[in-house]
């Protein structure tokens, strides 16, 4: 066996150079396949990270109205309480335009609330979210005033301006996002 494999390799040198050639051409190119079918998933996951991660910046917005909310009430009296809180919105509003790069709705995450007339009119959108990270600014202002009325007033405005995108409770849908099912 070994001789019958040693002389057909000695014997037919160019042969055997084309084959090499050959099987390095189908090896270079079976490895581009690979890459790009890699490079296509990773995409993916990349995307549905991306939509986890926004609905997350979302949620912890959502979450100080536990501490915000209160305070509008008077039920809690301790208007330095705010401060923190409308800090991470404030913070967290500023992420918003970049977390909606385009190709991120609900036509490639299904998951994703996200309606594609955020990209057909990203003025507006992006309009949206600039009054938030306005808007939550002036609210840190208003809890660092120490006063509460002015600190109220905020509150509406800077409440209406998440309805800029959508209705506010988290179910709600609007222009730019789908009803929860
Ligand atoms: C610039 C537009 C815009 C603004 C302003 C905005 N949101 Fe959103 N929000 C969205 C979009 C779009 C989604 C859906 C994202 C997705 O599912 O991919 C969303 C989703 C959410 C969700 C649901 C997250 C989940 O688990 O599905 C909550 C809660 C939320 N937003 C709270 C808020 C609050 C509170 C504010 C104001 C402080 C706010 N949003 C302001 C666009 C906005």
């Amino acid at each position: 066996m070994s001789i019958a494999k040693e002389s057909r390799s000695t014997s037919g040198i160019f042969s055997g150079a084309g084959v090499m050639a050959k099987r390095f051409l189908m090896l270079t190119s079976f490895a581009l396949l690979l890459g790009g079918t890699a490079a296509v998933s990773y995409a993916d996951e990349k995307t549905d990270a991306l939509v986890k991660e926004r609905q997350d910046l979302m949620k912890k917005m959502g979450g100080t109205f536990k501490v915000l909310v209160p305070i509008v009430k008077g039920e809690n009296t301790n208007l330095s309480d705010a401060v923190p809180a409308a800090t991470t919105v404030h913070e967290a509003s500023k992420g918003i335009v970049a977390a909606f790069p385009e190709g991120s709705g609900r036509d490639e995450v299904p998951e994703s609330r996200a309606k594609r007339e955020i990209w057909l009119q990203w003025a507006e959108f992006e309009a949206a979210a600039e009054k938030l990270v306005e808007e939550s600014g002036k609210l840190v202002d208003a809890a660092e005033s120490g006063d509460v009325e002015a600190f109220r007033a905020q509150f509406k405005v800077y409440a209406a301006a998440c309805g800029g995108c959508h209705e506010g409770p988290s179910k709600s849908g609007g222009k730019f996002r789908f009803e929860r099912e």
